[in-house]
């Protein structure tokens, strides 16, 4: 069964960054995230090579997957996409999101996750201008707005991040894309509300979440 973006009302969703979480409790965060609020768990891979840090990888994902009860958003810090989607596909993941940066032949790499039967999603960094997203709109089911530069967590929020929002927000509208609008890096309580507004539908949040007394409260909290 396929992750069918109906069934959710975008108001936003959110998807803490399992980045943040404590690894030597790992089953123990993933069931936080089960019993809280939280829509999807986002899963950030890094290479070293495209970002400057190295995240988890295949072992990690694989014991993800035996806990999480919720969709997993995969978002893919790595050069060569092409080369491992199949595998995040057969680990579970729901929504595959690549980076623009990344991807000479984005086209291709879009498609490939579509004929996968997973959800393809789009990474723009922060200097990307959402223009570059024209040609293939109609073609992804969502578009990352990285708010801080991929790699780490736990940085500041870039505030050009609302700008960008809703101009993508106009460009989904007018081409009659189905794209929802994700964004990551930075999210907390003050922020999330205002990107609501411009127009975001899921919003990633890594150490906000997990750095705070009360996870479930402020994954909750987040969704006001
Ligand atoms: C950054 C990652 C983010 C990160 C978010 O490269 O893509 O998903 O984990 O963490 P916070 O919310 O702490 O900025
Ligand atoms: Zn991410």
């Amino acid at each position: 069964m396929y992750l069918n973006f109906k069934q959710f009302q975008f108001m936003p969703l959110i998807a803490p960054s399992v980045l943040a979480a404590d690894f030597a409790n790992l089953q123990r965060d993933c069931e936080m995230l089960n019993a809280s609020a939280a829509d999807w768990f986002h899963i950030d891979i890094m290479d070293g090579v495209f970002v400057p840090n190295i995240s988890f990888g295949m072992p990690v994902l694989e014991a993800i997957q035996r806990h999480a009860k919720k969709p997993l958003d995969v978002h893919l810090m790595i050069v060569q996409p092409e080369r491992y989607v199949e595998t995040f596909k057969k680990l579970g993941a729901e929504v595959i999101t690549v980076h623009y940066e990344a991807c000479p032949h984005l086209h291709r790499n879009i498609q490939q996750i579509k004929d996968l039967g997973c959800k393809a999603g789009v990474a723009l960094n922060p200097h990307t201008p959402i223009s570059v997203l024209e040609d293939v709109i109609a073609d992804i089911d969502l578009a990352l707005i990285m708010s801080v530069n991929p790699g780490f967590g736990g940085q500041k929020f870039i505030e050009n991040t609302y700008a960008k929002v809703s101009k993508l927000k106009e460009m989904i509208t007018k081409s009659g894309s189905k794209a929802v609008i994700e964004i990551d890096g930075g999210v907390n309580s003050i922020n999330a509300p205002k990107l609501a507004s411009a127009g975001a539908d899921v919003l990633v949040a890594g150490s906000f979440v997990f750095n705070s007394d009360n996870p479930i409260q402020t994954i909750a909290d987040l969704k006001k």
